[in-house]
């Protein structure tokens, strides 16, 4: 195997001989792209925190579906903003709800377009939490029923995918049973099964109106230290019914994406979440990196360790480039 009957340097010799031999190949149908939507009409609103990103009314949330799909991009996942927060996060699960709204209308106008629902409650919620609080914290059983519920209302809207990102325990369980008794036995869910608490979320929760009024995350999102535990959640969650497994986030949990990929023979999500986004852009626009060749490389690993979907604020900028 030694120097000089090997050379590595002979496969690298021009673009078109790299290309013959590279293992890993970026596509725009590798993405899912993240949609805020908002009440009200022709609202297209910049989220400070994530240049390039916007809160839309519905009406403009289709039209970036368009882009999106016109661009080879499979599919959106989508997050609503309500007007409305309360202590249980009614407006989650009401049937006029903005994501339920967003749903019918973006499914109405592209039919093909893959519809995600992010189910979660901390953006409905007056306190931010994930779910129902009792005694200052965050109830693990009282919250299922609504997840369940408002699982069941993205169905009747016509999502395509259950994406459950609460961190709950049995909520996968709770779903799939709450979908199956309401006929919706052939939606899928995309459990975001290794979620872990996160620094890196910073720039959703201004986009999503989420931080939490007090304390944090870390009693039900996982521990940044573990991986072991992943596998643990993500063999759980496919236990109780998950069609497709998630990773978040994604660049410090490469480690992850890969022991969970070798582990398992269902298909593999990982979340290029807000705060790698808004790292890159924030570097690029200061002229420290090169925004689109930091992108394709950033892309281009959480591939290789193993995610088979990426859902990634960057989409319609790859897209375009590849
Ligand atoms: C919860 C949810 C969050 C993200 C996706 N779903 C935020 C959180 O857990 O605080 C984060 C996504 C990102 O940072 O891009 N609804």
């Amino acid at each position: 195997m030694g120097f000089p009957i090997h050379r590595g340097r002979r496969l690298r010799r021009s673009e078109p001989l790299r290309q013959l031999v590279r293992e890993t190949e970026l596509s725009p149908s590798d993405f899912i792209y993240p949609l805020f939507v908002t009440e009200g009409r022709g609202v297209r609103r910049p989220v400070s925190s994530m240049p390039g990103i916007y809160n839309l009314s519905v009406d403009n949330a289709v039209e970036e579906a368009r882009q999106a799909h016109s661009l080879g991009i499979p599919a959106v996942i989508l997050f609503g903003i309500p007007d409305r927060k309360d202590a249980k996060g009614s407006s989650a699960y009401a049937s006029d709800g903005v994501v339920q709204r967003a749903i019918s209308e973006v499914k109405e106008a592209i039919p093909s377009l893959q519809l995600i629902a992010d189910i979660c409650l901390c953006e409905y919620t007056d306190h931010g939490h994930c779910g129902v609080l009792s005694g200052g914290d965050v109830h693990n059983d009282s919250t299922l029923p609504l997840l369940a519920q408002m699982a069941v209302s993205c169905a009747k809207a016509g999502v395509d995918i259950i994406a459950p990102s609460d961190m709950m325990d049995g909520r996968v369980g709770a779903i799939r049973k709450a979908l199956d008794e309401a006929r919706f036995e052939l939606v899928p869910i995309l459990s975001y099964a290794a979620k872990y608490a996160s620094a890196f979320y910073g720039p959703f929760r201004e986009a999503a109106q989420s931080t939490p009024k007090s304390g944090d995350r870390r009693g039900y999102q996982m521990d940044p230290a573990n991986a072991r535990e992943a596998i643990k959640e993500v063999l759980m969650d496919i236990d109780e019914g998950a069609d497709m497994v998630m990773v978040k986030p994604a660049l410090s949990y490469l480690d992850v994406i890969w022991r969970v990929k070798q582990l398992v023979n269902v298909p593999v999500a990982a979340y290029n979440v807000s705060g790698e986004y808004s790292l890159v852009k924030a570097a690029s626009q200061n002229g420290w990196v090169d925004y689109t060749r930091i992108m394709l490389e950033i892309l281009t690993s959480i591939k290789r360790a193993g995610a088979d979907l990426i859902l990634t604020y960057h989409a319609l900028d790859a897209a375009r480039v590849l």
